[in-house]
């Protein structure tokens, strides 16, 4: 089949990868630098390596464009866009809006549409279909359905392939060909009775997640107050065989899902007429850890950054990757600057950010540490200043959150 996929970031380049193994691929992203690089065959997301992409291309299967004519004669265009919050920490679907208009006006039959960009339950029926409709010139009658992305860029053991993928249509035979599109490239697929029980899964998922982190981090500050090692009562917690699950403390949640997704359903059960009061408190929570760090560091400090040079390790909001997206790090680094440290950040995984270059792992007189990647030494984090404040639980030897 022809398949477009539209975005073709960490979820559009995996689903693309995969899809290209078995049908015709045409990858649609307005960002012209990371089309020209796949039509080279560099890919830009981890886990798909640029060999992947290359063979797709040489195999006639994948073909990366910003052009919208070239989705024409798709029988299937899958949705990858970016969900994100507006100023206001409301849904913005602004992204799913232009990738609508994009689909609308080029397509040139009849086609599924499914969405997998995470949204609110009664987005593909309330939002994208009367979109979709509301462009198009040509008024093919399209199938819609919707088939949330579980993706965990970076990970190993569990992908495309093996990762249980939720779908249901809006009609009987877009979850059946739904179901057609994705069997050809995952092992275990999940229906469920309508768009709308999918879409809420997969940003009740995301919800479960933010909330135990939300606790565990104010378990942390809970046991630094009496003295207690956090990480050992969270390991004598997990060694319960039932009806616990660990979470650890951290600098706070980063990354496209955790900081945002729950933030889609709080607004949907305000509209719905329910205060979501866990999101709400949990949101507050995991964004005041950074806060809360500096403080300890201060305290530790002589009760004073003024001046101190701190080096904050590790920028990426997850280890081993390269994202920065809604990275707890931001807001340490301005908590910090706020205490008057001269802040710089060290992160080879990253290289650069906001322009900046990752500063030398060395000469500072603090630092802290909020992301560990592999390649980045225990012993060099603890060579790196007198002061090491480690919120990871990774760096043996450092103070610990
Ligand atoms: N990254 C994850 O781990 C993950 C996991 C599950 C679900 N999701 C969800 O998947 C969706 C996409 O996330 P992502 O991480 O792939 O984002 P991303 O930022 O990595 O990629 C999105 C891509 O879409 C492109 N784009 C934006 N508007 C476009 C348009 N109108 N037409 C074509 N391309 C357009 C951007 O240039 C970018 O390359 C989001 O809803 C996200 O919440 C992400």
């Amino acid at each position: 089949m022809k398949v477009a996929i539209i975005g073709q970031g960490y979820v559009g380049l995996t689903i693309s990868a995969f899809a290209a193994k078995h049908h015709q691929v045409v990858g649609f992203d307005l960002n012209a630098t990371i089309v020209a690089q796949l039509n080279k065959g560099i890919s830009h997301i981890e886990g798909i390596s640029s060999d992947d992409i290359k063979q797709s291309i040489y195999a006639g299967n994948y073909k990366a464009t910003s052009c919208g004519v070239e989705i024409a004669g798709s029988e299937i265009v899958v949705i990858a866009v970016p969900t994100p919050l507006d100023a206001d920490r409301k849904p913005d679907l602004t992204y799913i809006d232009s990738a609508c208009k994009v689909i609308a006006e080029n397509l040139s039959g009849p086609a599924l549409i499914i969405n997998e960009s995470t949204s609110f339950p009664g987005t593909i029926r309330n939002y994208i279909k009367p979109t979709i409709v509301k462009y198009s010139r040509q008024k093919f009658e399209h199938e819609y359905a919707i088939s949330p992305e579980r993706v965990d860029p970076g990970r190993e053991d569990f992908n495309q392939k093996n990762t249980p993928r939720l779908y249901a249509g809006l009609t009987p035979e877009a979850t059946a060909r739904t179901r057609d599109f994705y069997s050809t490239f995952c092992d275990n697929l999940v229906e469920v009775s309508s768009p709308e029980v999918a879409e809420a899964a997969k940003l009740f998922e995301n919800t479960f997640r933010q909330v135990n982190i939300a606790l565990v981090n104010e378990l942390a500050q809970i046991s630094h107050a009496l003295g207690i090692d956090v990480r050992e009562t969270l390991d004598a917690a997990g060694t319960k065989p039932y009806g616990f699950m660990k979470f650890s403390p951290s600098a706070g949640v980063g990354g496209h899902c955790i900081p945002v997704d729950p933030s889609y359903l709080a607004d949907v059960a305000e509209k719905a007429g329910v205060e979501a009061t866990f999101i709400k408190r949990a949101n507050e929570v995991n964004l005041a850890m950074p806060t809360y760090i500096a403080g300890r560091v201060e305290k530790d400090n002589g009760g004073s950054l003024k001046g101190k040079k701190v080096l904050v390790v590790g920028v990426a909001y997850k280890p081993n990757v390269a994202d920065t997206r809604e990275t707890p790090a931001e807001l340490l680094i301005d908590a910090l600057r706020d205490l008057g440290a001269i802040v710089t950040w060290n992160d080879p995984v990253v290289g650069s950010w906001h322009g900046a270059e990752s500063s030398a792992l060395a000469g500072a007189d603090i630092a802290v540490v909020v992301t560990k990647h592999d390649v980045v030494k225990s012993e060099d984090i603890l060579k790196s200043a007198p002061y090491v404040f480690d919120t990871t639980g990774k760096v043996k030897g450092a103070v610990q959150l």
